[in-house]
């Protein structure tokens, strides 16, 4: 089974629109026409840089996907402060990532909350990359398979096998995240083959084996090639280095 590289970039709260502007440009104008049948890539700015950066790739009529970095599961209503997926959907966003570790740590969100927002998610067809990962604790105490496949148990709960095809999981160890600490290709790699066996638990090898499981955690230009040679590691969820399109870029150009 081949599986269509991603290079996903999460840019966290970094760029405002002006910035957003410039770094999509900056993106669209190294674009190779090899890069969409290698890699899927997609940028994760924040929402108000959403339409600015849709608009940038739009215009220049390059195949570089947009998505959100977090969305409410209600599709409107009275939640202050909060984005519903039609809202993402108009704007054009492709992805939406839910579950990342800083908005478990930070904002309390709940393996419950993670599976409400990818029901809602595919529901209105925007592709969830759902995150999972474990703290340096859990990994110290030798728990982080039983931790990270109860994630992935808990955020799938109730998704049959056809709409659970369109999402994308993305292994991201806390302790790896900013921190310039990789996981080795083998620590990441015995993680997303548990990842993937959970999910064939759940839908069958067929469906486990087509769906994609990025790794996460200080992914850097050189660092990529060994992470995505793993035989279970389908790209990257990207975070400092997708900040500078020469980075980002080199990690997409990794892909080819
Ligand atoms: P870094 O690449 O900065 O470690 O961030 C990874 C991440 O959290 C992406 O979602």
């Amino acid at each position: 089974m081949t599986r269509k590289k991603m290079m996903a970039g999460n840019w966290k709260m970094n760029k405002t629109i002006g910035e957003a502007v410039a770094l999509a440009q900056d993106i669209s104008n190294q674009y190779d026409d090899r890069w969409p049948d290698a890699c899927d890539v997609v940028v994760c700015p924040p929402f108000v840089d959403l339409k600015p950066a849709k608009t940038v790739f739009e215009f220049d009529r390059v195949e570089i996907s947009v998505g959100a970095q977090n969305v409410h599961w209600e599709e409107s209503g009275a939640y202050t402060g909060e984005i519903s997926v039609p809202m993402l959907k108009e704007i054009g966003c492709a992805y939406c990532i839910i579950g990342h570790s800083e908005r478990r740590g930070y904002f309390g969100e709940t393996n419950e909350d993670v599976n409400k927002k990818a029901k809602a998610l595919i529901a209105g067809q925007i592709k969830p990359i759902i995150c999972v990962g474990e703290s340096l604790a859990v990994r110290d105490e030798g728990t982080t398979l039983e931790f990270v496949c109860a994630q992935v148990r808990a955020a799938f709960a109730g998704i049959d096998a056809g709409l659970a095809k369109e999402c994308v999981v993305a292994y991201e160890p806390i302790w790896a995240i900013g921190t310039g600490r990789t996981a080795t290709p083998e620590q990441a790699q015995e993680v997303c083959q548990a990842i993937r066996a959970t999910l064939a638990e759940m839908y069958g090898t067929d469906i486990a084996d087509a769906m994609r499981v990025l790794y996460g955690g200080s992914m850097n230009p050189g660092n990529v090639k060994l992470l995505i040679a793993q035989p279970d590691i389908d790209g990257g969820l990207i975070g400092g280095a997708a900040l500078k399109a020469e980075s980002f870029v080199q990690l997409i150009e990794a892909c080819l």
